[in-house]
């Protein structure tokens, strides 16, 4: 059975207080997950150690980070690296968001370099891809991320590609609340899983899980979950009201 994840991205949210309280909230809800129903809480880097320590005891519940470096170590002020994820405890790390490629110049080469070191420190990446409103627009949506994951993974051996987590988001319904229709969401699932199967065969695609992201809500998740290729989702917004990521948890099918 494919992995499916509800992913909560805080992005540059909340004070340690309100990081706190929203831990705690989410986590007092009783979920009823299955064995290949997983939470991933992806917080700000000073919040990991504490939300490895909430998360304690709780199964299904995992942390990631937002980015590493794709170095391993040295002088590179200000930046955070794998083995120091690995270290805390880290079992996810977020990869290739588009807000990682738009304002810190993260190219697709150098998100390779990135998902290498990350799956060495045995860290799993979920390696964001996704087209912008005049990609969509023009058409071209498929070979554009079809670009993205060929330049980025497809130099990883089989056993490597096999411990990613793909999250589509396009970058028009990131922040915007104008979610992709689940047609549009399961289209490009279905596209990303043919690209995964053409470059290391059938049973290799069907078991890496795509995520879909971009104004994922608790209203609107049980439908864009319930699609075939759709395992879940990569929230942003929603993730930092307990409410409504606890709905969106729940939606897994
Ligand atoms: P929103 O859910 O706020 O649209 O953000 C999506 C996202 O970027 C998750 O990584």
């Amino acid at each position: 059975m494919r992995q499916q994840i509800a992913a909560a991205n805080w992005k540059m949210n909340l004070t340690l207080q309100q990081a706190e309280n929203l831990l705690d909230e989410i986590l007092k809800a009783p979920y009823h997950l299955k064995t290949y129903q997983k939470v991933v809480l992806a917080v700000p880097f000073p919040y990991l150690l504490l939300a490895g320590q909430k998360i304690a005891g709780h199964n299904n519940f995992h942390v990631s980070a937002q980015n590493c470096y794709q170095k391993e170590r040295g002088a590179y002020t200000g930046e955070s690296s794998a083995e120091m994820l690995q270290s805390l405890g880290v079992e996810y790390v977020i990869l290739g968001h588009s807000e990682r490629r738009e304002y810190f110049g993260e190219t697709n080469s150098m998100l390779g370099e990135k998902t290498k070191l990350a799956l060495s420190c045995g860290l799993t990446p979920i390696f964001c891809c996704g087209e912008s409103l005049q990609i969509r627009e023009a058409g071209t949506q498929n070979d554009y991320v079809e670009t993205q994951l060929k330049e980025s993974l497809f130099s990883l051996p089989e056993e490597q590609i096999r411990k990613i987590v793909i999250a589509y988001e396009p970058i028009w319904a990131i922040g915007t609340g104008k979610t992709a229709t689940s047609a549009q969401a399961q289209e490009m699932h279905f596209h990303l899983r043919r690209v995964l199967a053409k470059q290391y065969g059938d049973a290799v695609a069907e078991e890496i899980p795509i995520l879909y992201g971009g104004s994922v809500k608790g209203s609107n998740a049980k439908e864009l979950f319930s699609q075939p290729d759709v395992d879940g989702g990569l929230v942003g917004g929603a993730s930092l009201i307990a409410a409504d990521f606890s709905k969106i948890i729940e939606a897994l099918k």
